[in-house]
């Protein structure tokens, strides 16, 4: 009995919350990324992958990264991506970025599972020092600003950095903790030759972040943002930068991908 009446308010809570969504939260970018995943999610995909493939792909994977025969990179998870990774080709692009630029310091914000970060510290040299920022799940409820309800999930992890905790390539990445809108980015002014901007996915935050980036960034270094297609708080908080702000000239979009990239050359 206990059940069933559970079973009715939760059905009646996503009732309640699809209702929504499908109303008047059309009007809403964080709303209509969640259909977005609702019908990813209902249509078995994630980033082009299957969650639980009845009928899995079983060909080789190729990409024109090895295609080409310019494949200058390696990797590791490369395909264990979903919900909130960046997809395998933006991993590749990323990947081969790295190991073209050979940065010697990289900044990361947003952590996650960590499947970013070591990739980025098996494309870069032995010497190169990685920080990673995440928000704690415990600090969500006093972030300066509003997350996304979307993303809510990523922040709530039993172990941020989890793919590289117990790798040997531990030792090149530093973890830190905090808000990036609070968070005191001062010991790394001007130092960073690349940055990765993957954090809140909110406007505001997007907006706080590359203020931040730039601050940071060594003079000629790289920034990269990701979810400039999937995120409307990317996509406005960029668009407005390129039009409105003349050190955001040169800003791009990686045509395949939903990254964003700004050399500041
Ligand atoms: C989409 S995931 C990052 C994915 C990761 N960069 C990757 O490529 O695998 C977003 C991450 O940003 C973190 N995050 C969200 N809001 C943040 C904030 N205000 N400050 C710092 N980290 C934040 C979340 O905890 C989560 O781990």
């Amino acid at each position: 009995m206990k059940t069933m009446v559970q079973d009715l308010t939760l059905y009646l809570g996503v009732l309640r919350r699809v209702g929504y969504t499908m109303t008047v939260g059309m009007m809403k970018g964080n709303e209509r990324e969640k259909l977005h995943q609702l019908y990813q999610f209902y249509s078995k995909k994630t980033n082009g992958e299957d969650i639980t493939p009845e009928d899995p792909y079983i060909l080789p994977k190729t990409d024109v990264f090895e295609l080409l025969h310019n494949d200058i990179a390696k990797y590791e998870g490369v395909y264990e991506c979903g919900f909130g990774h960046t997809t395998e080709f933006e991993l590749k692009v990323i990947s081969n970025l790295v190991k073209e630029l050979q940065p010697k310091t990289i900044f990361e914000i947003g952590t996650f599972q960590g499947r970013t970060t070591l990739n980025l510290a098996l494309n870069s040299g032995e010497d190169t020092k990685i920080v990673t920022l995440d928000l704690p799940e415990d600090n969500l409820d006093e972030a300066k600003y509003k997350v996304e309800e979307g993303e809510v999930r990523y922040i709530k992890k039993s172990r941020s950095g989890e793919r590289f905790l117990e790798h040997p390539l531990r030792s090149k990445i530093t973890q830190v903790f905090g808000d990036s809108a609070t968070f005191d980015f001062s010991p790394y002014r001007k130092s960073m030759d690349l940055i990765f901007i993957d954090g809140s996915h909110a406007y505001d935050y997007v907006v706080n972040d590359t203020l931040k980036a730039l601050e940071m960034v060594r003079p000629g270094g790289v920034i990269l943002w990701h979810d400039y297609t999937n995120w409307e708080g990317v996509r406005r908080a960029l668009n407005e930068f390129f039009q409105g702000d003349a050190r955001f000239k040169k800003l791009k979009h990686i045509g395949g991908t939903s990254i964003a990239l700004l050399e500041t050359k």
